[in-house]
This record gives C-alpha cells, structure tokens and sequence, in this order.
C-alpha cells in the first residue's frame, strides 16, 4: 500500500492520529521536499521513503508574501519561505492567486496574503497585476487549449487510441468495493461520460436501471460491444448538459468519475447545477475525482477544496476520503465523494 501525507486547509501536515504537525523544523524539511510528477501527483522522498501527498488545497498554502530586492516570495506554515516564479501568476474561479515557485511546486495564497499582495501592488485589473514595476498577466488557473466542449474532439480520442488512457477496461476498483456497502435500493442511477461503459455495466450487474450517456458514439459503440448484452441498460449519445425534460428528477442517483475532469472547467458549476436537475429531490451523487493540480486538460486536475465549493450550495456530504487503492498511477490522485441534494 501507498504511504500517504495530508496536508489540511492551511498547508500543514496532518499526521496519523489526526493532529496538526507543529514542529517548524520538521515541516520545513518535508515542504522542502516535494515533487511534482507528470500526472499532477505530489511525491515527497523522506529518509529514502517515497510518499504521496494528499492536500486538501494546494501543495504549498503561502500565509505571507514578501518583496525582497525585485523578488516575490512566498511563506507557508513552518516559515518555508520560496521564491516566485513570477510568469506563473493565475486567478482561480474565486479569484484566488495561484502560481508555482521557483523549483515549480504550485501554491495558493491565503486570504491575508492575497490582501497582503493587492496592497502592495501599484495597479491591478481583472487580467493584470503590477508589482515590482512589472506588469504580470494573471489569466484564468485552467488553461483552454482543447475543445472538450465538442463532441468530435472526443471521437477522434477514441479513434486515434481506442484504448484511450482513462480506459481501465473495468469498472474502477473502488465502485466495486463501495456498492455493496453503501446497501442501495435498486436505482435509477445516471452515468455521465460513461465512454466503454465498465463502471455502467457493474452498476446494471448489480440490478440497477442505468442510464449511460456519452457525447461520442464511438465511445458508445464500445460500450455495446462490450456490454451490448445488458437489458437494464440504456445508451444515450448526448451532452450531459442537454438531456431532454423527460431525464429531469428521473435519477435516484448519479455516478460521475472522470466526467468533471474532462468537461471545460468553466462549465464545472453548470454541471453540478444539471446533476442536481436530473436527480429527484433525495437523489444522491457518487463521485471519484481526481484532485491534482493540473491546470490543462483533459483531464482537468480540482483539489478538494474546489470540490467543496463547487459542491457545497446544493449537496451536503455523507461521506469524504481520498482512495487508497486506486488503480496505476492513479495512486494518490483520487476522491471519493458521496452526497446528498440539500433538497429544493
Ligand atoms: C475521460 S473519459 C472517461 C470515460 C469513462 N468514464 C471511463 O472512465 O472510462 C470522458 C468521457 O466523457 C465524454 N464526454 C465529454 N464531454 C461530455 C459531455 N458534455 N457529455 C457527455 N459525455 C461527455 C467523453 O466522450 C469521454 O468518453
């Protein structure tokens, strides 16, 4: 099994009994050894053990900044303080300041820290900041270089590899030991982005009524390839942001995993705005995301602190944990989410 570290809210470590790390000495040696790997997971290699990081936020929380002789810097918890890279500078779907440092490790500024960079700065506009005499663009945190919002861009993932790399070619893992224990009733249970339909077709298996939907039909022809012999299946090809009147409050429950990854961050809110249309008024959602910081896509890196607040105005949650067994390098990567609508 992997070893894990959390990082809680503010960036401090969390050790296993559930308490706050303290000791600066300590908690500057383990920030100042992170990395980050090329899927978005960060490692941190302590007297020759490899651990994966679990933050809540971001890898580093900064709870200052400083300007010193031209420089930006940021300090986290344990006074770890580190320089920024200041090409790097982006605004979140809240307007929080995020960048990397200097050796590429990303960050989040905290409240007082953003305030403390807004006062130092000479002007700044909703795309600019100017600080040190320079005038720094701070474009939005997720980067638009895909049109994931057309379906052709799908089908030609799926007709260049059709094993494309989100295909585990089962149904995750993680569904299949949660199912038993969350002891449904049987359901009508909706599948957004269901591609080859592994995750669909366990939850039908398990005597569920499952509506399976996915925006490209070589995804779907896959999936009834493969799953084709299912009755209490139905495959849709559509946008998940366009099922008709008749699919609204017709889902008893809804189970998403890597759907909001691959969807444009900016319609993230729509999308859970919809879940909730399409769930009945007790309806709950089942999710695995992935919490990397990953700004471009797909797929789309969020934290659980995105999570929260994208989530929180319409769901409250039953039950929150980072998964333990995901497949591959998944490991570390994923969240698992089960909620329930607040009602109307
Ligand atoms: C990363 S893949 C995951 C597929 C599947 N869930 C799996 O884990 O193998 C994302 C899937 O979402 C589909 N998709 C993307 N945008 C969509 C949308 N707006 N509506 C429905 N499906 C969408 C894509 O065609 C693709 O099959």
């Amino acid at each position: 099994m992997i070893k894990t570290i959390a990082l809680d809210q503010e960036g401090y470590f969390v050790l296993e009994n559930g308490v706050r790390l303290t000791e600066e000495f300590t908690g500057r040696q383990m920030l100042q050894a992170f990395q980050l790997d090329s899927y978005g997971v960060i490692h941190m290699s302590l007297q020759g053990e490899d651990y994966i990081l679990e933050c809540f936020d971001q890898p580093y929380v900064a709870r200052q900044i400083h300007l010193e002789e031209n420089c930006l810097f940021v300090q986290m918890p344990y006074q770890f303080k580190q320089e920024v890279d200041l090409n790097s500078l982006c605004l979140d779907h809240w307007d929080r300041f995020h960048g990397l440092t200097v050796s590429g490790i990303p960050f989040v500024l905290s409240r007082p820290a953003q305030a403390e960079l807004l006062n130092s700065a000479s002007a700044f506009t909703d795309d600019s900041i100017t600080i040190l005499g320079q005038t720094l663009s701070t474009p939005p945190y997720y980067l638009d270089s895909n049109p994931v919002r057309e379906a052709q861009f799908w089908s030609e993932r799926y007709q260049e590899n059709p094993s494309p790399g989100w295909n585990l070619e089962k149904a995750h893992p993680e569904l299949v030991s949660a199912l038993p224990q969350l002891k449904l009733h049987k359901s009508r249970v909706l599948v957004p982005g269901c591609g080859y339909g592994h995750d669909a077709a366990l939850l039908a298996e398990a005597g569920h009524k499952v509506t399976a939907v996915d925006v490209s039909e070589e995804a779907l022809q896959g999936a009834r390839q493969r799953y084709g012999h299912l009755e209490n299946i139905q495959w849709l090809q559509a946008d998940i942001f366009q099922l008709g009147d008749e699919y609204h409050g017709a889902f008893d429950m809804i189970f998403e995993h890597t759907c909001y990854c691959a969807i444009h961050p900016d319609d993230r809110e729509k999308l859970f705005k919809v879940y909730r249309n399409y769930l009945v008024e007790t309806g709950h959602l089942l999710g695995i995301f992935f919490v990397v910081p990953k700004r471009s896509g797909p797929y789309f890196g969020s934290s659980e602190w995105e999570l929260q607040n994208q989530l929180e105005k319409r769901f409250r949650f039953l039950y929150w944990t980072r998964l333990k067994h995901s497949p591959d390098w998944r490991q570390g990567a994923e969240l698992m989410i089960y909620a329930q609508l607040k009602g109307l």
